[in-house]
């Protein structure tokens, strides 16, 4: 009896302590990590490995394809996401597959590039941040994510938020341009965008922000170079924008190609851990880019595959693209005690909290309806949209008076027109880089949209050259029909693999035979306006000695067309301002605004200042330039007080007034220079902005509060914080034409 008594008094004991412990594991009352984990422990190591993995779908000319070893991987639990996978019949096959055919149903994710559109594709985001539009650009990343909802996409390769000061590197089209201030807010607003207010929303997609870290600045310009940043300007500068994005609540990160101080990103244990998981708090789930683990055996950082698996779990990674190491691998180094378990447990809740998040959990073919993506696939609330953000990315370089009047816009009077150049008629490359599942069917050229609308005017088009080759046939056929025309446009620039991954270029000018094209029909004495369209800043300084008017598109995607004829014709005042400086030439590379001034400034009186013998330092176009068709006047540039404490505030006001004939928009833009610190400090820094429309002859008075928290940067000792001293406050309509005062902080 007494023996039995011990006995159930032990069954007592065990039961309550097992329970206890499930609840411990269960985290208490949270459903999604009682969920989470009691499907974790349902989990073999190889089912975990398998959400650890990410696949791509191949492609045919019907649309994506899967190998067949993956569908296989699938169907085994090796393999619980895809990517590049879309459309709702083709990911529809494949979650079912997941769901009703695998031991334990875990729905699959799928991700994409949706960088700038999906089917309607938007400006490159390049363009889109000369918008200076916040708004618009969240809008763009929120229709874009409607969009590649309705298609079977939940997750989004985007953004990209790499600060770019060389334009060489191909990926510059991808990013925000060379500011920090201005990329951490475009970061936050494209994150917010693409996620909307919750990821269980089915028309938001999870935002992936890249690449983390500093991929933008390659050696040499050169996609996948060596990058090697002080930690200084990692923090001050080239961080800001993925923080941004984390704090923006982003759900999750692609780590980089290129190594940080000497060690790939992949397994980089300073950048993954200390930083973004520590310092910053992000909670969500770590992707490689693609391959990215295998490729550090090529660094010279793994000795083998199954060391750099080991090296980028130990660092933070929780999923790789494509590179199967964690398939082929990790199950050996877990078993050789290499790899904790709870590393793996650790990694895969990740991944599955991010299911849950998505609502794929509650039906995982929440993405995946026919008639919505019917519905939603090019409507016009998305041209409408693409229209107008394609108005807003324009940016107007120059537009002098040739003989007694400005070129543009374009006078009515005009009755024959010449259109030169090979992207006149171009649909393809007008989509620019990354475009997705764009359908270019639905571009409309330039050509076409002029014809449209200028029916009584004689417009004829030559092709005479394309953008790349050195064919020169076609120039006799353009220069006669330049010959005949009152105006010639010229539509040249780049095509969308010029730009992009692994499209970096050594020489910036016009590619192929087209600044022969351009001079030759210069020669004519005809007056020409050339429509730039690249995916970067291109070296164009003859362009600008020798063309009176010169509109830079980049590649403005599904409405490329219609926007540019809108801004030929004045039916849009283009208020577009550079994120990127336009170089003189490549040699110049890098210049951006915020360099430093150096110990000898240029002086042209003193032979030993910092200088070329063969270019001025500054550059051809500025950071922050724009030209609008109207003219805006700065005066009454006002500080609240000359001398502020820590704690207080400052307001900076200054009087705009339109003094042209036309209404416009206007980006007033504030920056900052600190005089003296700790480390010596950059020429100016944008610390605000505000884009506002004025009509013909208003005034406004613009202000901004400056406090001592926009004043804070890394210092001697390595901490964030204001120093006192002087600064001087500059406002004006870019980053060169300003207007200045001077003031204290305390
Ligand atoms: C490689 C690129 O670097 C990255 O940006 C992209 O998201 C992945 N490939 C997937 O396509």
């Amino acid at each position: 009896m007494k023996k039995e008594f011990f006995i159930i008094l032990l069954y007592i004991l065990c039961f309550a302590f097992l329970t206890e412990g499930c609840s411990t594991i269960d985290r208490g009352k949270d459903p999604k990590e009682a969920f989470v984990s009691s499907l974790l422990k349902k989990m073999t190591l190889e089912e975990k490995i398998g959400q650890m993995t990410l696949f791509t779908s191949g492609w045919d000319v019907t649309g994506p394809v899967l190998n067949e070893n993956y569908k296989q991987d699938i169907l085994a639990g090796n393999c619980g996401n895809i990517f590049n996978a879309h459309t709702v019949s083709y990911n529809l096959a494949l979650q079912k597959m997941a769901v009703e055919e695998t031991r334990l149903g875990i729905p699959l994710l799928f991700g994409y590039d949706v960088i700038h559109g999906y089917k309607t594709i938007f400006p490159i985001p390049l363009a889109e941040a000369c918008s200076w539009d916040l708004d618009l650009i969240n809008k763009s990343a929120a229709l874009a994510a409607k969009e590649a909802a309705a298609g079977g996409v939940n997750w989004t390769f985007a953004p990209m938020v790499d600060l770019t000061r060389d334009p060489r590197w191909g990926r510059v089209s991808e990013g925000a341009g060379e500011d920090s201030y201005l990329g951490s807010l475009i970061a936050a607003a494209r994150v917010k965008g693409f996620q909307g207010d919750s990821l269980s929303d089915p028309f938001s997609l999870a935002a992936c922000v890249k690449h983390f870290a500093a991929y933008g600045a390659p050696e040499g310009g050169r996609d996948y170079a060596t990058v090697d940043v002080s930690e200084r300007t990692l923090s001050d500068y080239y961080l800001k924008p993925y923080q941004s994005a984390v704090e923006a609540g982003v759900a999750t990160l692609m780590t980089s190609f290129n190594e940080i101080n000497g060690v790939p990103a992949s397994g980089n244990s300073y950048i993954l851990k200390d930083i973004l998981r520590n310092e910053w708090g992000f909670k969500g789930m770590v992707v490689t880019d693609y391959t990215s683990i295998n490729e550090m055996v090529l660094h010279g950082y793994s000795t083998n595959l199954k060391e750099a698996g080991e090296q980028a779990v130990a660092a933070g990674v929780d999923m790789d693209m494509q590179g199967s190491v964690f398939l082929n691998h990790l199950k050996e180094s877990v078993d050789e005690g290499k790899i904790a378990l709870s590393q793996i447990d650790e990694a895969v809740r990740r991944v599955l909290n991010l299911k849950y998040d998505l609502g794929l959990f509650d039906n995982p073919y929440r993405y995946l309806d026919e008639n919505r993506e019917k519905e939603v696939g090019l409507s016009a609330e998305m041209t409408d949209h693409a229209l107008e953000a394609a108005h807003k990315s324009i940016v107007l370089l120059k537009n002098d008076v040739w003989k007694d009047s400005k070129l543009l816009p374009i006078d009515q009077k005009t009755r024959k027109i010449a259109i030169i150049g090979p992207l006149g008629d171009n649909q393809i490359d007008l989509l620019g880089s990354w475009h997705a599942a764009g359908d270019v069917t639905k571009v409309v050229s330039l050509l076409e949209s002029l014809k449209k609308s200028l029916p009584n005017v004689q417009i004829s088009y030559s092709e005479a050259c394309t953008t790349s080759g050195n064919d020169g046939s076609k120039f006799p056929a353009a220069i006669k029909l330049a010959w005949e025309s009152d105006l010639v446009i010229m539509a040249i620039g780049e095509n969308y693999q010029q730009n992009g991954e692994a499209a970096s270029r050594s020489d910036l000018n016009l590619p192929g035979v087209q600044q022969e094209l351009l001079e030759k029909v210069v020669a004519t004495g005809k007056p020409v306006v050339v429509v730039l369209m690249a995916g970067r800043p291109l070296t164009i300084t003859w362009m600008a000695e020798h063309i009176p008017a010169i509109l830079n598109t980049w590649h403005l995607g599904t409405c490329t067309g219609e926007a540019i004829a809108d801004v030929l014709l004045g039916r849009e005042n283009p208020s577009g301002k550079l994120v990127m400086s336009f170089p003189r030439n490549t040699g110049q590379i890098p210049v951006y605004y915020n360099m430093k001034n150096t110990g000898r400034p240029f002086d042209p009186d003193n032979k030993y200042t910092s200088k070329y013998l063969d270019v001025p330092n500054t550059p051809l176009f500025p950071f922050g330039y724009g030209l609008s068709y109207t003219e805006f006047n700065y005066t009454n540039l006002r500080l609240s007080t000359n001398e502020i404490g820590m704690k207080d505030s400052l307001r900076v006001s200054v009087e705009l007034s339109n003094t042209g004939s036309v209404a416009g928009e206007e980006v007033v833009q504030l920056y900052i220079q600190d005089l003296v610190g700790s480390v010596t400090r950059p020429s100016k820094e944008l610390k605000g902005f505000k884009k506002l429309l004025l009509q013909a002859g208003e005034s406004k008075v613009v202000s901004f509060s400056l406090t001592s928290d926009q004043l804070r940067f890394y210092g001697a000792n390595m901490k964030f914080a204001a120093e006192p001293g002087e600064f001087k406050v500059y406002v004006g309509t870019n980053s060169v034409d300003n207007i200045a005062a001077g003031f204290t902080l305390k």
